[in-house]
């Protein structure tokens, strides 16, 4: 992010913060409950925003080398995602291309090959077919048309982006818009995968998104968790076509007012969310990227998957190394470490906010979206309130009706 920006958005937080005001949309909306329980809205959603189009699926960190994969199926679209031969990412259909049986099984590894586990038919990571056993029993197959079926695939700014259909166009730099310079400072690409959480719990995907939306429950809700680290009732809030960009004060925030503006940074300060159409929040920093997917259920408006993906920088990947030769098996506070004591607090740190966050999300964030989602199957509250504290839900929502022609939120006068 350009310096000029951080300062904007620094000095806006400390302008809120000192005047104890929030942002200020300047207005209200009346949002209907009927979007996180109508099948049909779901059934849109699931062919609009899942089936026609592009999907972040995950971080060139996922796929470090020739030969890397990982699958996924979260949308409806089993893919299986490669680093060919040459280095470059590929997408597939993961179907045999004989009787449709998936061909790659493990969430994620190292092969070159792909063989079917029903009879064998063996693919090459640039998708080709390249083995049918007793080919002279079952007649000769054209190589040439019978590889893994190919989707469109581009790998941008350190993100691997994926359409489901394959001749749909994919152009990520389109996607991002305005945001797409900002979102290459991050240099997402050299950050290193180190794992994910996945959270299954009876919510609607929108209301686990809009959990993410606002900075108002801070000091409510995580008063003893989050609210701890971080300043709520402040927010520095843009948008940029359909996606947005959040940041909220940390409590670091405090230690930059004795510094001159030329050493202020947001990663000491801050916490940089950027929500990018239609599921996908982003958070960054300097030493670990979250990349957060959120999806419906298909055919149950009431359940929705997260993955929380955690890439850290190499820097961070070494203090969790040095930190894990150290013999300690568990980090704590209290670890001794006899080497460079800057590496043991930024992997100690790590490990601790990685659990502070999973749980926060799970325990508090969606156990509040769960008895939404009763209150609104139930079909008696029919309406919630978005405040004038609350813009990033307005937004949201106002562009998810508008992609599936739904009317816009009524103000409330
Ligand atoms: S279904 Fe894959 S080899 Fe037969
Ligand atoms: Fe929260």
């Amino acid at each position: 992010m350009q310096h000029e920006t951080e300062l904007k958005i620094l000095k806006e937080l400390m302008r809120q913060l000192d005047k104890k005001v929030n942002v200020d949309a300047g207005v209200r909306y009346r949002a209907p409950t009927d979007s996180y329980v109508d099948p049909d809205i779901a059934e849109r959603e699931w062919t609009t925003f899942f089936q026609g189009h592009p999907q972040l699926i995950g971080l060139t960190g996922d796929l470090p080398e020739p030969g890397s994969y990982f699958t996924t199926d979260d949308f409806g679209t089993p893919v299986l995602a490669t680093r060919d031969d040459d280095g470059r990412f590929r997408a597939f259909l993961n179907a045999c291309r004989h009787r449709g049986v998936r061909v790659a099984n493990e969430p994620r590894g190292d092969s070159r090959r792909f063989m079917c586990p029903f009879h064998s038919w063996t693919y090459a990571s640039d998708g080709a077919l390249v083995g049918v056993p007793r080919e002279a029993d079952f007649g000769e197959v054209d190589r040439s048309c019978n590889g893994l079926i190919e989707l469109p695939a581009e790998e941008s700014k350190g993100m691997l982006w994926v359409h489901p259909r394959p001749d749909a166009e994919l152009n990520p730099e389109a996607l991002l818009g305005d945001l797409d310079d900002e979102l290459d400072s991050w240099n997402a690409a050299n950050y290193v995968y180190m794992g994910e959480t996945v959270i299954e719990r009876d919510l609607n995907w929108k209301l686990a998104n809009d959990t993410f939306g606002e900075t108002y429950h801070f000091q409510r809700l995580h008063k003893d968790t989050l609210g701890q680290l971080f300043y709520g009732d402040a927010l520095a809030y843009e948008t940029f076509g359909r996606n947005h960009r959040f940041v909220f004060a940390s409590r670091g925030i405090d230690g930059l007012r004795d510094l001159p503006e030329s050493e202020w940074s947001l990663d000491a300060a801050a916490n940089v969310l950027y929500f990018l159409f239609p599921n996908i929040q982003f958070n960054v920093g300097r030493d670990s990227i979250l990349l957060i997917r959120i999806y419906p259920k298909k055919g149950n408006p009431g359940r929705s998957l997260t993955r929380i993906g955690y890439y850290y920088s190499p820097e961070a990947v070494t203090a969790m190394e040095a930190a894990k030769q150290s013999g300690e098996k568990t980090i704590t506070a209290d670890t001794v470490y006899d080497y460079d004591e800057r590496n043991a607090a930024l992997a100690f740190t790590l490990e601790a906010s990685k659990e502070v966050f999973d749980s926060t999300i799970e325990q508090e964030d969606y156990a509040m979206g769960e008895t939404t989602q009763k209150a609104a199957e139930n079909g008696l509250l029919t309406h919630l309130i978005f405040g004038r504290n609350e813009p990033a839900l307005h937004h949201y929502h106002n562009t998810f009706r508008e992609a599936l022609n739904l009317p816009p939120l009524e103000r409330v006068e």
